[in-house]
């Protein structure tokens, strides 16, 4: 299959081939990037390299599998799970299994391979697109979608290639991302009743029209129809503010390549910290509202919300900092107490 269609992105990668073979009993279609081979059936998917294979459930695969396409890989690592995961070197893209894991490490069967990003993008979406079916969002919290299980049956491809909101200077601005309404498709979530729905009233003094501006974040957050998707609502050179809305379990497991900072807004987050390289638990972290976290960049996390959660993840983009990092010209930990 050569990647082609209406989207002005896949026409100009037209040249990159997804791999991809016949439907098989279930309905699903197999892939292939270099040694790697995947495959799903009613419940699970397969996973396969020259020296080794996993197999993972149907809807934890895509939501995670749905995060990688929407977030161009991410900052550094995304893992799956404790086996198979994507690092981002920010142009090349590396697909792994059990490279981040003691015990594969340890008996030498890990694999780990390097691609271009436009041909594992576009192998991950066309992958994404054949297994999701349709009724199933796997952006949405559990109790929101119906199920990714059983033999191919439809798509939703309009859930799966859904807009992610990254803003050039603010939501709200003119020729920015819009503020979510009613109108906009954007209904208050049925945990988020209580929110206020008022906007701040700016006024400018004269000369500065245009360029004072404010919104409602909460209101803005109680309308996210998606959970463990941060969208940047605001930029300030490298500076982006990627508020969330959590609920059940962050589907991937986040190997970072600098330091992040969280700031709980509202309800609990419980995270599950561990070593990135070897998945050693490091710890757990129970942040309440108002509680303040810098992950280290040394680290992997995973969040569990027991109950749909307002999260600001402050994230860095300066480019050079992975470099800085992993070369020891920067700590791994933003503060020194
Ligand atoms: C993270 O890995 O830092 C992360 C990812 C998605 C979220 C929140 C945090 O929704
Ligand atoms: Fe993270």
């Amino acid at each position: 299959m050569t990647a082609t269609g209406s989207d002005p992105n896949a026409q100009a990668q037209a040249q990159v081939r997804v791999r991809v073979g016949e439907a098989n009993q279930a309905g699903y279609r197999r892939f292939g990037l270099g040694e790697f081979g995947f495959s799903r059936d009613d419940y699970f998917v397969y996973v396969s390299w020259p020296t080794g294979s996993h197999v993972v459930s149907a809807d934890a695969f895509l939501k995670a599998l749905q995060r990688d396409v929407a977030w161009e890989f991410f900052y550094g690592i995304v893992n799956f799970d404790g086996v198979v995961g994507t690092v981002n070197h920010y142009g090349t893209v590396d697909l792994f299994a059990g490279r981040y894991n003691d015990a594969w490490r340890k008996a030498e069967l890990d694999h780990l391979e390097n691609f271009p990003t436009p041909l594992i993008r576009a192998t991950f979406a066309a992958m994404l697109d054949d297994w999701t079916n349709a009724g199933f969002d796997p952006f949405a919290s559990p109790d929101e979608t119906g199920t990714a299980f059983g033999p191919k049956h439809g798509s939703n491809t309009a859930a799966v290639t859904r807009h992610r909101v990254t803003a050039t200077r603010m939501v709200g601005l003119p020729n920015d991302e819009p503020l979510r309404s009613d109108q906009t498709g954007h209904p208050v979530n049925r945990q988020f009743t209580d929110v206020p729905q008022d906007e701040p009233i700016v006024q400018a003094q004269p000369g500065f029209q245009g360029l004072v501006h404010g919104f409602n974040l909460f209101k803005y957050l109680s309308r996210s129809d998606v959970t463990w998707n941060p969208s940047v609502v605001s930029v300030c050179r490298d500076s982006l503010y990627c508020p969330t809305t959590e609920e059940y379990i962050l589907p991937i497991i986040h190997g970072n390549d600098r330091v992040e900072w969280f700031l709980q807004l509202s309800d609990t987050i419980i995270w599950e910290v561990e070593d990135r390289d070897s998945g050693a638990v490091r710890s757990r972290v129970t942040m309440h509202p108002g509680d303040v976290a810098a992950m280290p960049a040394d680290i992997r996390h995973q969040g569990y919300a027991p109950k749909r959660s307002m999260l600001l993840v402050w994230e860095n983009a300066d480019t050079n900092l992975p470099h800085l990092i992993s070369t020891g010209q920067l700590p791994t930990n933003p503060i020194d107490y």
